[in-house]
């Protein structure tokens, strides 16, 4: 049985519009890296917020490690947290993300709410902070970034909370030539630590690069 497993999911933003995803179906395995392509509108972030229990199918199951994902089962708080520890999520704008005042403030954020000890968090968030190579952004306002870097809080931020499943959003969008290739490194080293990554992008060019990452494996 897959990790994730998606089965017939129909998902609608208004009733009387034709399905922006209909009866999709698929599994991801643990340790597994999957690469989602597709144009601009063709619903690719609507999936990944479905697969963040962010919205939900009108039809179709989500099982989560054997959990059906429903609005109502993530109103129970501790299943939420369970569930929201084990994925975390890069949203593709990341300014949604991004509300402390400080970029260091923005990474310790998640390791805070976790109920960490005060050095843990610390060496948490440092840690992340070097993997993302921010460490200079530290004292930054997070809103007077640029997008790239945002987008690096922002990944530091959900790398803090350690979960096992990373979903990213057009990861690579408003990334220099450096910071990408940084990105592919970083992705691959994930994948070999046996993180489970589901990447969604309408870059095919970066795509083809990503599989090339992937089957380095
Ligand atoms: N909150 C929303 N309400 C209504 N329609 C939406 C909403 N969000 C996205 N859409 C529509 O759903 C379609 C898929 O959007 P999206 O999932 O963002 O695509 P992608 O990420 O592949 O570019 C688009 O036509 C978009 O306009
Ligand atoms: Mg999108």
């Amino acid at each position: 049985m897959g990790y994730i497993k998606l089965s017939n999911i129909t998902f609608t933003y208004n009733d009387d519009e034709k399905p922006i995803i209909s009866d999709l179906s698929f599994c991801v395995d643990r340790g597994q890296c999957v690469l989602i392509l597709g144009d601009n509108g063709s619903g690719k972030s609507t999936l990944l917020r479905i697969l963040n229990g962010l919205s939900f199918p009108q039809s179709g199951e989500y099982l989560f490690d054997g959990e059906k994902i429903t609005e109502n089962c993530l109103k129970d708080n501790v299943k939420s947290k369970l569930f929201h520890k084990e994925i975390g999520f890069l949203f593709q704008n990341p300014d949604v993300m991004l509300f402390n005042a400080k970029v260091y403030d923005e990474v310790a954020f998640g390791p805070r709410q976790m109920g960490l000890s005060d050095d843990e968090v610390d060496r948490r968030t440092k840690d992340c902070m070097r993997m993302m190579g921010i460490e200079d952004l530290y004292d930054k306002a997070p809103y007077h970034l640029s997008g790239g870097q945002k987008k690096k809080v922002a990944l530091a931020s959900v790398l803090a909370l350690n979960p096992s499943v990373l979903v990213l959003d057009e990861p690579f969008a408003g990334l220099d030539k450096k910071s990408e290739t940084f990105l592919m490194d970083l992705l691959f080293e994930l994948k070999e630590s046996g993180k489970t990554l589901i990447i969604a992008t309408h870059d095919e060019a970066r795509l083809e690069r990503l599989r090339d990452v992937s089957l380095r494996l």
